[in-house]
């Protein structure tokens, strides 16, 4: 928890006056969208674009201003959390189920920062099931491509009831072992009919800020 803290108020570090701020979902984030509300409390005038309605209803509990995408030309800065990061500084998102507007958003950013605490460091990825999100139409079949490509999909329940992402989608967290060539897998999971998006995010992050031996650092992609 207390790395969870950490990283998110160091994140606050990224975000200036007048800025367009994309805010991710999660645990972690939670501590920067706290801490971006105390600032916004006491005269910090930014504007907020959430990646889920959870993220939605904390900032409006907090009195961040939000926009769309319609709104806006672009993100300055977005922030957000990751399930596993490796040393190239990829990722696996969408623990949360918010992965497709996580990605939409990271990508309109000039700087994406991710904020993992050291739990989330890995040397390869793959051991946290790959979330990937579907249509719901022909959900066998799609299953049945993402099983070629050597995953074991699982449909995500929720309190046992099958979980709806923001998009009204289905999740299948779909373990891989160990993912040797994430590009190639990101690339060909999304070209799978049924496939709308999958929390591999290669090359996207500019900066990690975590914690490694106790220390609190920022890793700077290379
Ligand atoms: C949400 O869909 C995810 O991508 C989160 O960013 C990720 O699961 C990290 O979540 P925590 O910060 O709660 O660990």
């Amino acid at each position: 928890m207390l790395d969870k803290k950490e990283v998110g108020e160091k994140a606050i570090d990224y975000v200036k006056d007048g800025m367009v701020v994309g805010l991710g979902t999660g645990s972690t984030v939670y501590y920067f969208i706290s801490k971006l509300g105390q600032l916004v409390q006491q005269g910090l005038s930014i504007k907020g674009v959430p990646t889920s309605k959870q993220t939605e209803k904390l900032a409006n509990e907090l009195g961040i201003p939000l926009v769309s995408f319609n709104e806006i030309e672009q993100i300055d800065v977005a922030i957000d959390g990751a399930d596993e990061v490796d040393q190239e500084l990829h990722l696996i998102k969408g623990g949360g189920g918010a992965l497709l507007r996580e990605k939409i958003i990271a990508a309109a950013a000039k700087t994406f920062i991710v904020i993992a605490d050291s739990h989330k460091n890995v040397n390869k990825l793959g051991t946290f099931p790959l979330p990937i999100e579907v249509v719901p139409y022909g959900v066998e079949m799609t299953i049945k491509h993402i099983r070629e490509l050597g995953g074991s999909p699982e449909l995500r329940k929720k309190d046992g009831t099958i979980f709806l992402t923001d998009n009204g989608n289905y999740i299948l967290d779909s373990s891989f072992q160990e993912i040797k060539q994430p590009k190639e897998l990101e690339k060909n999971l999304n070209l799978i009919p049924g496939v709308v998006d999958n929390g591999l995010f290669v090359g996207m992050a500019d900066a990690v800020i975590t914690i490694v031996d106790n220390k609190l650092v920022t890793i700077v992609r290379r």
